[in-house]
């Protein structure tokens, strides 16, 4: 039968001929537009270096966003062997944190993130046991009121500290930077050990100092080439100032821990390593026992959300007290706003819908200071076609956080500080698909919706009372809105005064 058909279709030499354009075609196919056949295009680079010297990682975000108008919206970079596929844009970066959640929402456990957690915890962590510690501490903040009243009365109690202290100063200048910190601290210490620290107890000062000193080493060119080269490690000294800080850290938390322990009562949960105990003993009670509330998770998911939500936030309202004394005229207008909507009483998170301009301001300062500039790095989690390109399960992957809060074609004006991009003709607070600081999808941060609510009390709190202007002698062009980078984007350290306004 075969021999016949065959005979059938190459009677004519039409035939044999369209058949062989047929089967021309196909093999082009396969492996022109295989997808297995596409990486992502990207700057030429030399054998094991990469682009290493090509790449400017003293300020990487822009450098990447940079070659991102050269090579589009899904490109490849070398970090010495390395192959990492950066997403830019808006579009981009929400369709494979959303519509591709699954593939690329794998964390990056690259040698100095495995430093920090040994695989535990909720920031450097993934599969099951990532799932059930990201999911406990999003239902156990919530619990506890994140968003709601409980952390509410926290972070208002906590503004009165920090507005003493701002008095202090007089009026002077000085630098904001360690009084924020240690406010931003304690409301995740309330939550987390049940108790906040005096401004000068030194075991609040040495958590806080830490901290911020890891995160600017992490983001030290020593440290990203120690992460292809692990060997190197201990011959780096900033290798060995983020073992000490991690080691010292843990104590810290393991001491906490310990303490709570021994007062552990069954009617009381205090705070999250209550909840998590109680949890734990519940769980072996009814047999269930699951194998992930050990000990190692409850001791790195408290120290995550110590380093993931101290830094950050209090990153962000220092921009927001540097861009109220470098725009004048924005810090009049939300100053007029909250005397004419809320007077003299403490402002309430439930103010925020009568405040459009203070939110517009506070979206607008978000978006500028691009705080994690790309994010935490992910990995595919298998292998993934995307855009047409292919990409390796295992490659590294960079979400260009940055080259969505400035997209060009999503913002009005990107480079300019403008509250305008959040409000609508008629002043109303407008929401906007690029605001994206907190990222998007199954990584995005656990901690957005406390932390916006502490920008937004801290902020208000602090203009009801001061106004912000630059050290005496400086004018407002002379401050710096450059940033210092580190794994996160500060502002660099600028003396400003605090002036009372009553
Ligand atoms: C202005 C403040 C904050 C900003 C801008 C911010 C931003 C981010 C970003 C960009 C990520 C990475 C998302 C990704 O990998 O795609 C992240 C992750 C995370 N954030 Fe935040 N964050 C802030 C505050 C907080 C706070 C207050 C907490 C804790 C209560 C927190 C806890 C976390 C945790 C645990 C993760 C890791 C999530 C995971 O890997 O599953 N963050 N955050
Ligand atoms: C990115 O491009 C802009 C404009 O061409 C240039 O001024 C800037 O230095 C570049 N930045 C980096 C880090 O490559
Ligand atoms: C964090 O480190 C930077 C640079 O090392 C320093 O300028 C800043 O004052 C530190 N912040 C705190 C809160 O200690």
């Amino acid at each position: 039968i075969t021999f016949l058909f065959c005979r059938l279709v190459f009677q004519s030499s039409t035939s044999v001929w369209l058949f062989s354009v047929f089967i021309v075609l196909l093999v082009l196919n396969l492996f022109h537009s295989s997808p297995k056949e596409r990486e992502p295009p990207g700057p030429r680079g030399l054998p094991l270096i990469g682009n290493l010297f090509q790449v400017d990682l003293k300020r990487l975000d822009q450098n990447l966003f940079n070659l991102s108008k050269e090579y589009g919206p899904v490109f490849q970079v070398s970090f010495g062997p390395k192959k990492v596929v950066v997403l830019a844009g808006y579009r981009t970066v929400k369709q494979a944190l959303v519509n591709h959640a699954e593939e690329f929402g794998s964390r990056e456990i690259n040698p100095i993130f495995h430093i920090f957690n040994q695989g535990h915890g909720i920031l450097f962590s993934n599969g099951d046991s990532w799932k059930e510690m990201r999911r406990f501490a999003l239902t156990t903040l919530k619990d506890f009121g994140m968003g709601r009243k409980m952390s509410e009365e926290i972070i208002i109690e906590e503004c009165r500290y920090l507005i003493q202290e701002f008095e202090l100063f007089k009026g002077t200048a000085f630098k904001n930077t360690q009084a924020i910190s240690y406010a931003v601290s304690n409301v995740i210490s309330a939550l987390m050990f049940g108790k906040r620290f005096d401004y000068k107890d030194p075991v609040l000062q040495a958590m806080v100092e830490r901290d911020n000193e890891t995160i600017h080493l992490t983001g030290s060119a020593s440290i990203q080439i120690y992460n292809f080269i692990p060997w190197l490690g201990p011959f780096l000294k900033n290798w060995r100032d983020i073992v000490k800080n991690v080691e010292d850290g843990k104590a810290d938390v393991r001491k906490k821990i310990a303490e709570l322990k021994e007062t552990l009562d069954p009617e009381l949960c205090r705070c999250f390593i209550d909840a998590f105990l109680l949890h734990r003993e519940h769980l072996e009670d009814s047999d269930t026992s699951s194998s992930y509330y050990h000990d190692e998770n409850l001791l790195y998911s408290v120290a995550n959300l110590f380093a993931a939500g101290t830094d950050t936030t209090a990153t962000t309202l220092k921009w927001c007290l540097l861009y109220m004394a470098k725009f004048p005229q924005v810090q009049d207008r939300v100053q007029e706003e909250l005397s004419r909507v809320v007077g003299n009483r403490q402002v309430q998170t439930e103010d925020r819908k009568n405040l459009p301009y203070t939110d517009a301001v506070i979206h607008e300062s978000h978006r500028m200071a691009n705080i994690a500039p790309i994010a935490i790095p992910h990995t595919a989690s298998k292998d993934v076609s995307f855009q047409g390109y292919f990409i390796k399960k295992g490659t590294t992957v960079f979400p260009l956080l940055t080259s969505v809060l400035y997209d060009e074609s999503e913002w009005e004006s990107p480079h300019s500080f403008n509250p305008s991009h959040f409000l609508d003709e008629e002043g109303k607070f407008v929401r906007r698909d690029a605001f994206m600081p907190f990222s998007a999808g199954r990584r995005a941060c656990l901690g957005e919706s406390l932390a916006r609510m502490e920008i937004f009390l801290f902020l208000t709190s602090l203009l009801q009372h001061f106004r912000f202007t630059p050290s005496p002698g400086v004018s407002v062009d002379d401050l710096d809105l450059e940033p210092l980078v580190g794994f996160t984007l500060a502002p660099k350290p600028q003396k400003l005064c605090a002036v009372l306004r009553l």
